[in-house]
């Protein structure tokens, strides 16, 4: 997709403060730290928009992108980091999960996984949530860059089998260092957004 115009909208932690124009949405689930701010912010072209950091627990809110006044990327913060206070956590919690079990707009949710790990329990816990809820998903295995082209079949095989992927669901091999499945991701999106 050609990128003309994004526009950083809102850090939201109630639903008021949602924007209200009804354009579709895609959400960034993932660990702490796993690089979705950086997946955003390939996706988009703009270096530095997303906000991202080599520490875990940058994303503290919902933030809103709006690309091409056509459609939401919303970062979640990510899950799964261990130094956030528990009322943060659970404050994280719940913010998440009323976006998620009520978000008319929401399309799909981009469920970022790292290639090179096996996915965590809170992982699994994720994917089953929104498979219990019966959100459209995307497993996006992410930072290809980092281990060998070989490996990459192996690795997410791996992935799959440990979150009991659905074959309904889609997968995405990406690298927000080097590109690779921006142009499918975007394909991806932009097949629900034409459902
Ligand atoms: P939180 O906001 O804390 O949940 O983190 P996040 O998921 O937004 O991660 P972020 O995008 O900030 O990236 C975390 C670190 O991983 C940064 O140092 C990034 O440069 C690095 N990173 C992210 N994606 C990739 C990738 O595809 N390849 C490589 N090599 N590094 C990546
Ligand atoms: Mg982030």
């Amino acid at each position: 997709m050609k990128i003309s115009n994004v526009e950083f909208v809102i850090s939201a932690v109630r639903p008021n403060q949602y924007p209200d124009d009804a354009l579709p949405e895609f959400a960034l689930a993932g660990r702490s730290n796993v690089g979705k701010s950086s997946l955003i912010n390939r996706m988009i072209n703009r270096k530095g928009l997303a906000r991202t950091s080599s520490q875990p627990g940058k994303t503290q809110q919902l933030n809103y992108y709006r690309v091409n006044d056509r459609v939401y990327l919303v970062d979640f913060p990510g899950y799964g980091y261990a130094k956030v206070s528990k009322v943060q956590r659970q404050q994280f919690g719940e913010m998440i999960e009323t976006y998620l079990s009520e978000r008319e707009p929401l399309k799909m949710v981009l469920h970022i996984i790292d290639i090179r790990h096996a996915p965590s329990k809170d992982d699994v816990l994720m994917y089953d949530w929104l498979k219990h809820y019966g959100i459209p998903v995307c497993v996006v295995t992410t930072k290809a860059d980092k281990i060998p082209k070989s490996q990459w079949p192996k690795h997410v095989k791996i992935v799959k089998e440990a979150l009991g992927f659905r074959p309904t669901d889609r997968h995405v091999l990406f690298s927000s260092e080097t590109g690779l499945g921006r142009d499918e991701l975007w394909a991806v999106m932009e097949g629900m957004i034409a459902e």
